[in-house]
């Protein structure tokens, strides 16, 4: 029987490959999961697995955090060990994070074929570590699945064939499309007691954004400003703890009582927050996506975005962020936020079985 090992290790990439795994059940190949351990937390990790319904990794590599360097080449030591035994006959990668480039990378050069899932996205600014993922990545697939017309374009531009470039939609919006119902009974606006449509949904981590003090200051100072006129829930991730409580920053924000800075969210409750959301700012990537689906309106806070097909036709509104900009934006948000034209061609829940079908019938022909 054939066999395919999936690779995760950060947050963003659970929910590419939850619902792979659930549609390769009962298929004619076996399908193993591999977690790098890129995030370890529970609520970067676990919790995403218990709300996702994952089964448990098949192996966990547990490298850790790092430099780029050092956890690239940790996961690369890892899972060479783990091709060895397993030898599988594809290796899945998803995303841009460190696990895909250097699992893929480990893959390719012991002669394995690689698959990338969301490939082809780009957002042209190399200074971002998951631009240069993209491109390495993409440059030594041999199989692409791609989300949105921008990607097919980008890979076909580089002279790929056609043949190994196939438009299947979004497996993130798999996921949601599958949670969403579930996501419902999440307790979260009980929990933070607020109301829905009351509130300003918050994510920031990119290092530009919260690597820098006088970057991160000018962000407090808008959300201090924000939180005149509405709530705001905050879940934050460790890289902005660890730099708010670098810069001194962090007791001033805990002790305004319109700002809730939380624990990053699991995934069930994150999605009740981004539905009830009046509007969410973000630099995230994944959120611009999920929050086109979902019709909530979304700032974010990048020069760049690798997901154009959000703002062509979602609910996404670039926006560089410098002070004036921002609060430009963020007074027309209050006011007049954009609506959404529609949903991204084949974001319908249904990209991992066509990515299983054509496991089955191209590439394991
Ligand atoms: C990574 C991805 C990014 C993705 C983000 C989502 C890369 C290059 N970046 O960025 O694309 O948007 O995940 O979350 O792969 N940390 C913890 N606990 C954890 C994991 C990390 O405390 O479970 C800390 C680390 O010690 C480090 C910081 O968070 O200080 C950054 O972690 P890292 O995985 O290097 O990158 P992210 O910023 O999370």
């Amino acid at each position: 029987m054939k066999k395919v090992i999936s690779v995760v290790g950060a947050r963003p990439n659970f929910m590419k490959v939850a619902p792979l795994i659930r549609a390769s059940q009962g298929k004619n190949f076996k399908h193993l999961i591999c977690h790098t351990g890129q995030h370890y937390d529970y609520n970067l990790s676990d919790a995403f697995f218990r709300d996702l319904e994952m089964p448990q990794p098949d192996y966990f590599l547990g490298v850790g955090s790092g430099t780029h360097a050092e956890q690239t080449a940790k996961i690369m030591i890892e899972f060479e060990k783990v091709l060895n035994l397993e030898n599988p006959d594809l290796v899945i990668v998803v995303g841009d994070v460190n696990s895909t480039i250097a699992c893929g990378l480990t893959s390719v050069k012991k002669g394995i074929k690689l698959a990338h899932i969301e490939a082809g996205l780009r957002s042209f600014d190399r200074d971002m570590p998951e631009e240069i993922n993209r491109i390495a990545t993409d440059s030594i697939s041999d199989y692409f699945f791609v989300t949105e017309t921008s990607g097919y374009n980008h890979l076909k531009e580089t002279g790929i064939s056609e043949d190994s470039i196939f438009f299947v939609g979004n497996t993130m919006i798999d996921s949601l499309v599958y949670a969403l119902e579930k996501a419902d009974h999440s307790s979260i606006l009980n929990d933070l007691q607020v109301n829905p449509k009351e509130y300003i949904l918050v994510t920031l981590h990119r290092p530009s954004n919260v690597d820098d003090i006088i970057n991160l200051k000018k962000f407090i100072e808008i959300f201090e400003y924000l939180a005149q006129f509405r709530k705001i829930i905050f879940p934050i991730h460790p890289r902005t703890t660890k730099m708010m409580k670098e810069f001194e920053l962090y007791d001033n924000l805990i002790a305004n009582s319109n700002i809730k800075l939380i624990e990053p969210a699991p995934y069930l409750d994150f999605l009740n927050l981004m539905k009830n959301a009046d509007f969410v700012m973000t630099d995230s990537g994944g959120i611009q996506e999920e929050t086109t689906f979902l019709n909530i309106p979304c700032l974010t806070l990048r020069t760049t975005t690798e997901r154009p097909s959000t703002i062509e036709l979602g609910t996404n509104v670039l926006c560089e962020p410098d002070y004036e900009n921002i609060m430009t934006e963020i007074k027309r948000f209050l006011v007049n936020p954009p609506k959404r034209k529609s949903i991204p061609s084949l974001w319908d829940g249904k990209a991992s079985e066509r990515i299983v079908k054509i496991i089955e019938e191209k590439i394991f022909l």
